[in-house]
């Protein structure tokens, strides 16, 4: 998803610096293949170089982020909780908090933004439409922060897309795996995505 979001912003006139968990040389088939407007750096490093920092990684019980260089920044957190991939956060399965509320106390300088988690990587391209377009695909951005909302909503213009705000973080878990708006990935308008948002019921796992 990290790629694909680099794609999209590189097609859009952004510079993009991008890490991974093994660091910048494992890196370079993807730097030469976006181009010039990319490079490759360690986590802290791209975090610190961002005017604002995408992580698409899964959430760890033990936060491996680079707390310091996120904080100040607007972080738009792609992560999807998927149990059997992750393994089981009680508080998450309980409902008393949603993954990207763990997020945010984890980088609790930082402003976290929920977004880009309902579309598969490939659509991020194959969905993009002009602004206007009749029945344009809309996205979910859930965030506690107002200037959060507002890049993330700027952003899914560019990149194609219309925004739903489904704010704050505590309501963030509508737009999570298996709810309406999740398995309606291959296209939603506005009023669609609205709609699935207000349909989801929450999952509890004991
Ligand atoms: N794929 C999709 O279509 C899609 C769509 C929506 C949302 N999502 C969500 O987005 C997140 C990423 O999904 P993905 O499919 O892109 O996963 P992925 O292909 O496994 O990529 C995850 C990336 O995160 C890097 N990484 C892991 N731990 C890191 C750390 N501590 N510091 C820096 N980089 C780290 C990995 O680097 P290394 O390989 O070096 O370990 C890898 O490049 C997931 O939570 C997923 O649920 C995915």
């Amino acid at each position: 998803m990290g790629s694909q979001i680099a794609r999209a912003a590189i097609a859009n006139g952004y510079e993009v610096v991008i890490a991974n968990s093994r660091g910048p040389e494992t890196l370079k088939h993807l730097t030469d293949e976006l181009g010039p407007s990319a490079r490759a750096a360690t986590a802290a490093e791209a975090a610190s170089a961002g005017d604002f920092v995408v992580i698409a990684v899964p959430l760890k019980l033990v936060n491996n982020m680079p707390v310091e260089q996120l904080a100040g920044k607007i972080v738009i957190d792609t992560n999807n909780y998927m149990p059997w991939r992750d393994g089981r956060f009680p508080m998450i399965d309980s409902g008393e908090k949603t993954v990207h509320e763990l997020r945010q106390e984890q980088l609790p300088g930082s402003k976290v933004a929920k977004a880009f988690t309902h579309i598969q990587a490939p659509r991020l391209f194959i969905s993009s439409r002009p602004p206007g377009t009749p029945d344009r695909h809309a996205l979910s951005v859930s965030s506690n922060y107002p200037e959060a909302i507002e890049l993330v909503t700027r952003l899914y213009d560019q990149f194609g897309f219309d925004t739903v705000d489904n704010s704050p973080l505590s309501e963030s878990w509508r737009s999570g795996p298996g709810q309406p708006a999740w398995m309606a990935h291959e296209h939603q308008t506005h009023a669609e995505l609205t709609a699935n948002l207000a349909k989801a019921r929450r999952i509890i796992m004991r």
